[in-house]
């Protein structure tokens, strides 16, 4: 497993998570590291290829991040890509400064080698994404041109005989319609690579390794249904069968049947060879909540409740030798210990259960996968379809999607507005197409009529979006048809609801959740 892997040394630009996922889609490994990376800890994890990523600096100012000019001589193909191919050109003895016209977006490039290794099977006009405010202005020695485009003269270079290539535009992103093919020949025919990160053959080595290092021990796993949780607490019972114990906490703010589902799939009349601890909470942080209005305190609240009710839980299990972390490459580049775009993670569900349980290690047998990859692996693990490609929940389920004071009639009313409105989308056949939707119960009571009677009840609000990242979002154009069965449904079926709204907001301003 892993025998040749791919480096991406991070300079700091939006899309170099992407540039590390598009190189497994080639079924080669790889992995991000900061720019300040030591060069010998690069030389010694024997990369097939190094890429440089793009960057908001601009090379050629004081300070700017920069790299060994020995990096280029290691005999190790270089691909700089964006800033990095700026940083190439700079230290090799090129020339970057400010451009007269800044390219930014879909851009005709032209080019001029076809026969490049990197142009293998791409057209001589090809669309690519740029977006730089600097450019190559003059080629280091033993460099040629290979692209241009009519803005720019250096859109792509290379010296073929010491590996190096400079692209200008960024392959990575889906508008550059052949990038993906640019990077599959920089790892194919440039690094030499024979594509050996395959999903099936990381899923057995991994419960292979699991295996071994458990050996005889007792393991613990907060489970939670999601995705990540469910795929390694498969992937464990694969590996050490009962002596995994599995802790799905109902905290009574999960979607409608959500906990009888979880069970049914993972309890002693499921398909998996492990123990499973269910504990119905609900009464508990219906307590705790009560009387509460503010989202932040309320998240809180939960979070903590979540974790005293999986400490008693833990305590009755007595000592335990490992915990689970369903951690994920993403999760390990952003709190810093990969690349150099770090972005504190909010939204962490059990980040807080280390500090009670006591245990001697932690396993986190995802940490190198990126989300589509945890997928993949479930899919090969025999997890059902409908769980792995389930969309997001977040940890304090459907308390931040009650706004104000969470009661058990309120959740009862979200969750089945909510049953209905995921109903209704599934069979107009648009599940796959939207990125997050759900029923939020909004605060408000208004007046309506039922027959004859006045009623005074509360608003349903409607939300789907699309979205790529979960960082910004559209609402959803879903056909009018589809809202207002949904609407007849939910006034006709859901007690104490007389009024369906659709959020259009899109993020930001809004968030993607009510709180
Ligand atoms: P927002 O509402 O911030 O949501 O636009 C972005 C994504 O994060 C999820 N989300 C959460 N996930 N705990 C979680 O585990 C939380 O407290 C939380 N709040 C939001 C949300 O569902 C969306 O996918």
């Amino acid at each position: 497993m892993k025998k040749e892997r791919i480096i991406v040394i991070d300079f700091g630009g939006q899309y170099n998570q992407l540039i590390a996922r598009r190189v497994r889609e080639c079924n080669v490994y790889c992995e991000i590291y900061s720019y300040k990376k030591d060069l010998e800890e690069i030389k010694a994890m024997n990369p097939k290829g190094i890429i440089l990523t793009g960057g908001p600096n601009s090379c050629y100012e004081p300070g700017a991040p920069t790299c060994d000019k020995k990096l280029f001589q290691l005999g190790i193909p270089v691909l700089g890509i964006c800033y990095g191919a700026q940083l190439m050109m700079h230290i090799l003895g090129g020339r970057v400064e400010k451009a007269p016209v800044r390219e930014y977006g879909k851009t005709e490039v032209i080019v001029d080698k076809l026969d490049s290794s990197i142009f293998e099977g791409v057209s001589s006009k090809t669309t690519c994404w740029m977006s730089h405010f600097d450019y190559i202005s003059r080629i280091a020695p033993g460099f040629e041109i290979t692209a241009h485009t009519a803005d720019c003269p250096v859109a792509a270079a290379e010296s073929a005989s010491e590996g190096l290539y400079a692209i200008q535009y960024h392959p990575e992103v889906l508008h550059s319609i052949e990038g993906s093919k640019m990077l599959s020949n920089f790892v194919y025919n440039v690094c030499g690579c024979c594509g050996d990160w395959r999903m099936d053959s990381f899923v057995e080595n991994s419960i292979a390794t699991l295996r071994e290092k458990i050996g005889e021990g007792k393991v613990l796993c907060a489970l939670s249904g999601g995705v990540d949780s469910s795929v390694a607490a498969v992937m464990l019972s694969k590996a050490v069968g009962k002596q995994l114990t599995c802790v799905f906490v109902d905290h009574g703010l999960l979607r409608k049947n959500e906990g009888d589902e979880v069970e049914a799939i993972f309890g002693p009349s499921g398909n998996y060879d492990l123990n499973f601890i269910r504990v119905n909470a609900q009464e508990r942080f219906y307590a705790k909540l009560k009387g509460i209005e503010e989202p932040e305190t309320k998240r809180k609240i939960i979070g903590e409740e979540f974790i005293r009710v999986f400490e008693e839980e833990a305590k009755k299990i007595g000592e335990v030798d490992f915990l689970v972390q369903g951690t994920i490459y993403p999760d390990v580049v952003e709190s810093g210990l990969g690349g150099e775009s770090a972005v504190i993670k909010s939204h962490h569900n059990v980040g807080g259960l280390p500090s009670v349980v006591s245990f001697k290690e932690i396993v986190e047998p995802l940490r190198d996968l990126f989300k589509d990859e945890v997928r993949k692996a479930g899919l090969q693990l025999g997890i059902p379809e409908y769980l792995v490609f389930r969309q997001p929940f977040p940890g304090p389920g459907l308390g931040v999607r009650i706004v104000g004071e969470v009661t058990a009639e309120k959740v009862k009313m979200v969750q089945d507005a909510d049953a209905i409105y995921r109903e209704e989308i599934a069979k107009a056949g648009l599940d796959k197409n939207i990125g997050q939707y759900f029923a939020a119960l909004t605060n408000m009571r208004s007046v309506g009529c039922m027959g004859d009677e006045r009623t005074y009840d509360y608003a349903i609000a409607l939300r789907a979006v699309t979205t790529v990242d979960f960082m910004t979002a559209e609402s959803a154009r879903i056909p009018w048809e589809v809202l207002e069965k949904v609407m007849n449904r939910i006034v006709n079926e859901v007690d104490h609801v007389n009024r369906v709204l659709y959020d259009i907001t899109s993020k930001p301003p809004g968030t993607i959740e009510f709180e």
